[in-house]
């Protein structure tokens, strides 16, 4: 298996001590060699106007650049209200326009759901699963990521401490790969 997948992570929470960042950061050494993962940024995306089309943000442009040159991506979402934050779907809904245009459109797919809490980000994670199916991005179903209890997961360095998080995290990421290749033209 020689090919290269490059494949764009994003993170829809933007403080600097997200745990959903970390878990992202953590996942990148865990994923087989034909994957590779790195982050894209979403917080300087100003918020979507088809007004600004006329004079399109360099942010939208380097994000709709970034994701052309991705085979595939992962969405790593904490839970706002039991849904998707803003930031995120801001970030999708970039993506997607000018229709003709749309970035995501049929690349695979994989939703990470993070949470200091008990619930695994459940309804976030399923509210991004919706907001990919109009871009067309087929998305992987199983295993289902939710992430619970985070703050106990990692070590002083960020690193993952957590054997079982860390085997599953690992799981995901070859279970992704096999997805993704079933995309690959
Ligand atoms: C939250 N949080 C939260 N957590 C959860 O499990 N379910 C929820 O519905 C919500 N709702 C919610 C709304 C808003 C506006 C905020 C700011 C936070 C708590 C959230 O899980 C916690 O702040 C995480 O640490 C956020 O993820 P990051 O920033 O650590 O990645």
């Amino acid at each position: 298996m020689n090919a290269k997948f490059e494949i764009a992570m994003l993170v829809g929470s933007l403080r600097s001590a997200s745990l959903t960042r970390k878990i992202a950061h953590a996942m990148i050494p865990l994923a087989p060699p034909s994957l590779h993962c790195r982050l894209i940024e979403i917080g300087d995306l100003p918020l979507y106007n088809e007004d600004l089309e006329a004079n399109i943000p360099a942010s939208w442009s380097r994000l709709r650049s970034e994701i052309s040159a991705s085979q595939a991506a992962i969405f790593l979402t904490p839970e706002y209200n039991r849904s998707v934050p803003a930031c995120l779907k801001n970030a999708i809904d970039v993506g997607t326009r000018p229709p003709a245009q749309n970035v995501w459109n049929g690349k695979p797919a994989a939703v990470v759901g993070v949470t200091p809490y008990k619930l695994g980000a459940f309804g976030a994670n399923l509210a991004v699963r919706q907001c990919l199916i109009f871009p067309n991005m087929p998305t992987m179903q199983q295993p289902e990521a939710y992430i619970s209890n985070a703050t106990d997961l990692f070590n002083e360095d960020g690193s993952l401490k957590d054997e079982d998080t860390k085997l599953f995290l690992t799981k995901f990421m070859t279970a992704f790969e096999q997805w993704v290749i079933k995309f690959a033209n």
